[in-house]
C-alpha cells in the first residue's frame, strides 16, 4: 500500500488510508492543514496553488460534509471542480468502474477524490491511474476514510497537544465504521497511549483487538477519566439482519448523556463525524453543549482536505505562487 499511495521520493501521490504512510508524512499533513486553516479563514479566502488543475468529485455512496469540503477544498485552490452525480451517471447503466475511470480521464483530470459503498474501490482507481493523475478516498465500505481521521487527529491536537497523555474512547458501530478504523490506525501512530473501543458484541470487528485498543462492553466503565470521547453512527445500510435490540436499548447502554459524560475529564472533547442521531447515539443538549467540537470537525475538515489535495498535487505552500 504504502509503494502505492508515495511517490518514488516520499512524497504524497495518493492518500488511500492511514495504514501504509508515516508519522512524519502524516504530521505534514497536519502542519499544512494549519496554515491553510489559517489562510482560509482570513481575508484571503482563495489561494492560486491548484490553478490549471481539474478534480473530479466522484461519490457513488451519499454525503453532505466530505463531498462539500472536498468541493470547497479545491475551489479556495482554484481548482476546476466537477461533481459527478453518479445515481445519474452511466454507472447505473451497466458501465463497469474502469470504464467510468477511463471515460473521466480522457477527458484529462489530475485529480479523482472517491467515494464508494465498496471497500477497496479507491485502491483500485489508484492502481489503475495514469501517471500523473492522484487519488483521494473519500470513505472506500467499511475499510478507510483517511482524511475524516486526519481531521479528526487535527481537531483533537487543537485542543489537547499532549497526544502521547490522552486516553480516547470510540463508541458504537465499530463493525461498519470505516472511520473508526482509519481512527484507531492514526491515533496509534501519533502515540496516543490508550485508545478504548465501546460497542454492542454484535458490533465489535473479530479481530479489533490486533490493532491495538482495549475492548469495554460497558459505556460508564469505559469513559471513566477520558480526555475524548467520539461517537459514531449506526450504520444501518450496511446492517445486513438483526444486530441491534431497539433504539432505545441502545441509548440507554451506548448513548451519550449528560450523566456519563460527567464521569470523563471536565474537559472532555465530544466528538462525531456526523451525520448523527440525536436521542440515540448523543444526547441533543450534549451534542449542542460546551464540550461539542462537532462543528469544528467540518470546519477542519476544509482544511485538511486542502493540505492533502495540495500534497498530493505537489504543492503545499499556502505562499507559493500567490498573486
Ligand atoms: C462518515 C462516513 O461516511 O463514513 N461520515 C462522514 O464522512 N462525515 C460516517 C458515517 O457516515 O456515519
Amino acid at each position: 500500500m504504502a509503494e502505492l499511495q508515495l511517490r518514488p521520493d516520499g512524497r504524497l501521490r495518493h492518500f488511500l488510508s492511514i495504514e501504509g504512510l508515516n508519522q512524519p508524512l502524516l504530521s505534514e499533513v497536519l502542519d499544512t492543514a494549519e496554515s491553510f486553516r489559517k489562510a482560509a479563514f482570513q481575508q484571503v479566502r482563495k489561494l492560486p496553488l491548484l490553478r490549471g488543475k481539474t478534480v473530479i468529485n466522484l461519490f457513488f455512496e451519499p454525503s453532505t460534509r466530505t463531498r462539500t469540503t472536498f468541493e470547497l477544498a479545491a475551489r479556495r485552490l482554484s481548482a476546476d471542480v466537477v461533481n459527478i452525480d453518479v445515481a445519474a451517471s452511466s454507472t447505473t447503466k451497466g458501465e463497469t468502474l474502469l470504464d467510468t475511470l477511463r471515460t473521466l480521464e480522457a477527458m484529462h483530470c489530475d485529480l479523482f477524490v472517491v467515494r464508494h459503498g465498496l471497500s477497496g474501490a479507491a485502491h483500485f482507481f489508484a492502481q489503475h491511474a495514469p501517471e500523473g493523475v492522484s487519488v483521494l478516498n473519500a470513505g472506500d465500505g467499511r475499510h478507510s476514510h483517511p482524511t475524516q481521521a486526519m481531521l479528526d487527529l487535527f481537531t483533537i491536537r487543537r485542543h489537547r497537544p499532549d497526544l502521547d497523555r490522552l486516553k480516547v474512547v470510540i463508541v458504537g458501530d465499530i463493525l461498519h465504521s470505516r472511520v473508526a478504523r482509519s481512527q484507531i490506525h492514526a491515533l496509534n501512530l501519533f502515540g496516543v497511549p490508550e485508545i478504548r473501543v465501546v460497542a454492542p458484541a454484535t458490533l465489535l470487528p473479530v479481530d479489533v483487538e490486533t490493532m491495538g485498543v482495549h475492548i469495554y462492553n460497558d459505556f460508564d466503565a469505559a469513559i471513566d477519566g477520558a480526555d475524548v470521547v467520539i461517537m459514531l453512527r449506526l450504520q444501518r445500510e450496511r446492517m445486513h439482519g438483526p444486530l441491534l435490540s431497539s433504539k432505545d436499548e441502545y441509548f440507554r447502554r451506548f448513548g451519550l448523556t449528560e450523566k456519563r459524560l460527567a464521569r470523563a475529564r471536565p474537559n472532555c472533547l465530544v466528538m462525531h463525524p456526523g451525520p448523527m442521531n440525536r436521542g440515540v447515539e448523543i444526547e441533543s443538549s450534549i451534542a449542542d453543549g460546551a464540550q461539542s467540537v462537532i462543528l469544528e470537525q467540518v470546519s477542519n475538515g476544509l482544511a485538511i482536505r486542502m493540505a492533502v489535495m495540495a500534497m498530493a498535487l505537489g504543492s503545499r505552500d499556502p505562499g507559493e505562487g500567490k498573486a
